[in-house]
């Protein structure tokens, strides 16, 4: 399996003090280049949202030069396209940040990216033949916030939602990993994840890493 360092998510999920965070160095890197990352792209930072568990997992993948990573619904520098969201522009820094790693990332998403450094895909998950354009395996698949994005067409849509997740099952290497953010109404995460074929390696929040079965 991809070389995931557990024992540093468990620490953090279950750290009493935040401030214990400080001493890990792998965070203070993993933030060092986020922040780079945020100011390259022009984005802001919501620690309300998700963008530290993006840290988290860059934090945790031990060695993803050359890995082939696929990110769905990676964001983009240009103007949010739905209406009723509560940001305006999701930049994509999980793709960026993996692509300083050196990985090989593929991104998906509904809008176009002219500045994208990795290679950038426009598809429309909600049709059913979006990964057929895809060049699988992939070592790593990503879906961070989509599922629970307010206002899109996946938010309440669970019959979508696992639709994806089946189709990430079936692009993902049978020792890749794949990270997501589970749907909102997803109650029991580890009976879910083995419905879709997955099994949970971590969890934090509603934030699931899991490797395929
Ligand atoms: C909440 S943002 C999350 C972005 C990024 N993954 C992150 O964690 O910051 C949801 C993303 O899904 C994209 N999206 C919305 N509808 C989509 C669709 N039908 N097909 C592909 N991407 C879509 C949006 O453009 C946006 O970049």
């Amino acid at each position: 399996m991809i070389p995931i360092d557990l024992p540093y998510l468990r620490r953090i999920a279950t750290r009493e003090s935040p401030a214990s965070i400080l001493s890990e160095p792998k965070f203070l890197d993993a933030q060092k280049l986020f922040f780079e990352v945020v100011q390259d792209l022009k984005g802001t930072v919501d620690f309300e949202i998700a963008d530290m568990r993006e840290v988290h997992a860059i934090a945790a993948l031990e060695d993803v030069k050359n890995k082939r990573v696929l990110d769905v619904g990676c964001g983009s520098t240009e103007p949010y396209v739905l209406e009723n969201t509560f940001r305006n522009r999701y930049p994509p820094f999980f793709a960026e940040m993996l692509t300083r790693h050196g990985a090989h990332v593929t991104g998906v998403d509904i809008r176009e990216n002219p500045t994208a450094t990795y290679d950038h895909r426009q598809l429309d998950l909600t049709k059913k033949n979006w990964m057929k354009a895809l060049d699988p395996p992939y070592d790593i698949i990503a879906c961070l916030s989509l599922f629970n994005a307010p206002g899109s067409p996946f938010e309440n849509n669970p019959t979508l939602c696992d639709r994806i997740m089946r189709d990430m099952h079936a692009l993902l290497s049978p020792d890749g990993v794949l990270i997501v953010t589970l749907r909102d109404d997803c109650e029991n995460p580890k009976t879910y994840l083995e419905s879709m074929k997955f099994t949970l390696l971590h969890l934090d929040g509603n934030c699931a890493l899991a490797s395929p079965h």
